[in-house]
């Protein structure tokens, strides 16, 4: 029996010993909504709360629940009991142990997909880190965090299509022609794309308080962009290709893959088009020779079109979503964007359905929190930067040093660590809510134990050591199960790993899964610490069966999160 057939057998008997009691007073529904999963195993696999009920009649809990029992036909269960105002029911162990096991073994990797997305296609905008700037930790959120929504989404049978809006358009490439025609060189480009060209912007901005003709040259550069000037376009060409580059070697660390790179500057000839539609909806006003929407008074206006004619990040970003349903007739598109941004994504939904489309109402924000160093928001000029290449690396170094130490016969210890060391980078970001803000300490992310990637991918680890252990050590075959407790508890968040994958795709809550890894790591290694595996006994084969079912269940998680699962280390 599985876990949700159980629940629904527990339902059905008190309905039944209901109609005896008190005919007609709950609906099966309000029954099955109103049963517990209790946190103490001692209180059963369920509880019935007899409150409700108790109200209904007026009498007390206790007895409602006594008077129940008699009722009730307890064959489906192991036992059951009152315990105060609780109806507790234990289920056989041993039954549902042996069918989810089975179940996990069967379906492997498969494990949890379900059928609900119905191939329906999700575009999931995330990373768009801005060109000729370093990626920010920001950047890195949203890289991991929409990939493992794009994961955890396709497990669910949807269709994720992960665009990266690159910002790759704006007059900040004005200024960046200017200076490096001035300072640069192309071989220091070509070596250090991103920090040559961020050198190069800090200077401009350093000296154009003194020597406002620079703004006026670099106005200049960027009309001759706008205009397709040979040598402007070729120089913008470059530093996005140069960009490009340094970004995807970040990707590459991360084991993270886009389906296009369509960025701010694609939309370029999509732009009249946008501002001719609000013209014709008549909801274009001109407000200080500027271009607006006037979106009520619980938002500002959404600022179309500069007096001087140039339009702005959200007439690109009203371009994006246009061009998207069309190209995806998407179900649902996703933003993975910092929440600082939230007026930005409210202000576009907003243009779009007084645009007349239904499909904005699909449109949604997934913000996330900020990453501060000692309290304060990072910031380039204060000297507060992390990057994100450098905590990767420290990462992976660390965890090449503790495999030297702890298993220095390992073999490809370098992929290994790899997958250590980014992995740990990534979990750490994925395991507290999305929303929530943290504080970035180093010695957090590369820590190894307590609650880490790292502790999870040990884990893995451990049993499938115990699993090839056992491969040449152990013939015995059986089937007699005798269930514990610290087993029966593996097995009970086995059993619930598709209904977890399912919350996290509601919510678009990676860290629904990860939380999920943590507990499933640490039930297993109580079980392992308590009980010796590799006895040979009639158990044995369950034993076994059951760290294959854990294995399987974890790298699976893990997987969902974009980090990877070695199988030893
Ligand atoms: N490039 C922007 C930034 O770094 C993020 C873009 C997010 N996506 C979008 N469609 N607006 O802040």
């Amino acid at each position: 029996m599985k876990l949700e057939e159980a629940k629904r057998t527990v339902q059905e008997a008190i309905s039944t010993a209901l109609t005896e009691i008190a005919p007609q007073v709950l609906t099966a529904q309000k029954v099955m909504n109103l049963l517990e999963v209790p946190k103490n195993d001692r209180m059963g696999d369920f509880a019935f709360p007899a409150f409700q009920l108790a109200k209904n009649l007026h009498q007390a809990p206790q007895q409602i629940a006594q008077q129940i029992l008699d009722q009730l036909d307890q064959t489906a269960f192991a036992k059951v009991q009152v315990q105060g105002p609780y109806l507790n029911f234990f289920l056989h162990r041993e039954e549902v142990a042996a069918t989810t096991l089975a179940e996990v073994i069967a379906a492997g990797a498969d494990f949890g997909s379900s059928a609900q997305g119905q191939q329906k296609q999700v575009v999931i905008d995330m990373s768009s880190p801005n060109i000729a700037k370093p990626m920010s930790m920001g950047h890195l959120r949203s890289t991991v965090i929409g990939n493992s929504i794009a994961k955890i989404l396709t497990k669910l049978d949807y269709q994720p299509v992960k665009i990266n809006h690159l910002g790759d358009w704006g007059t900040q490439f004005g200024k960046l022609m200017v200076a490096y025609k001035k300072w640069g060189s192309e071989e220091d480009v070509k070596r250090d794309p991103i920090n040559s060209l961020q050198k190069y912007y800090v200077k401009f901005h350093q000296l154009d308080q003194e020597h406002p003709e620079l703004d006026d040259e670099a106005r200049e550069w960027f009309k001759k962009l706008e205009n397709g000037d040979q040598e402007a376009t070729y120089l913008w060409r470059w530093f996005r290709k140069e960009s490009l580059k340094a970004f995807t070697k970040v990707y590459d660390q991360l084991g993270v893959t886009f389906d296009s790179f369509k960025g701010e500057a694609f939309y370029n000839d999509k732009m009249s088009e946008i501002t001719d539609l609000l013209e014709e909806k008549g909801l274009l006003q001109t407000s200080k020779g500027a271009e607006i929407v006037d979106l009520g008074p619980d938002l500002p206006p959404a600022l179309i079109k500069k007096s001087d004619g140039a339009t702005l990040y959200i007439t690109r970003d009203l371009a994006a979503a246009l061009y998207r349903q069309r190209t995806y007739h998407f179900a649902k598109a996703l933003y993975v964007v910092g929440s600082e941004q939230s007026v930005h994504f409210e202000q576009l939904k907003a243009v779009l359905q007084k645009m007349g489309y239904d499909w904005a109402q699909d449109i949604e924000h997934i913000r996330f929190g900020l990453i501060t160093s000692g309290g304060k928001k990072l910031s380039t000029r204060a000297g507060r930067v992390i990057l994100l290449e450098d905590v990767l690396h420290d990462s992976v170094q660390l965890a090449q040093a503790q495999i030297d130490a702890k298993n220095p016969t390992l073999p490809d210890k370098e992929t290994v660590a790899h997958a250590v060391g980014v992995g740990a980078v990534i979990f750490h970001d994925l395991k507290n809510n999305r929303t929530d803000n943290f504080d970035f300490q180093l010695e957090e992310v590369v820590r190894f134990e307590g609650e880490t990637g790292p502790y999870v991918q040990y884990t893995h680890a451990r049993a499938q050591s115990v699993l090839r252990k056992a491969a040449t050590q152990v013939q015995e075959q059986s089937t007699i199960i005798t269930v514990g407790e610290s087993d029966w508890n593996i097995v009970k968040q086995l059993a619930n790993f598709p209904e977890v994958i399912t919350q996290a795709g509601a919510q678009r809550e990676p860290s629904v899964i990860a939380k999920y890894a943590l507990r499933l790591a640490k039930s297993f290694n109580h079980y392992y610490a308590h009980s010796k595996i590799l006895v040979a006994d009639e158990q044995l084969d369950y034993r076994l069966n059951l760290l294959k079912a854990t294995t399987i269940v974890l790298k699976e998680a893990l997987n969902l999160l974009g980090v990877q699962a070695p199988d030893e280390m």
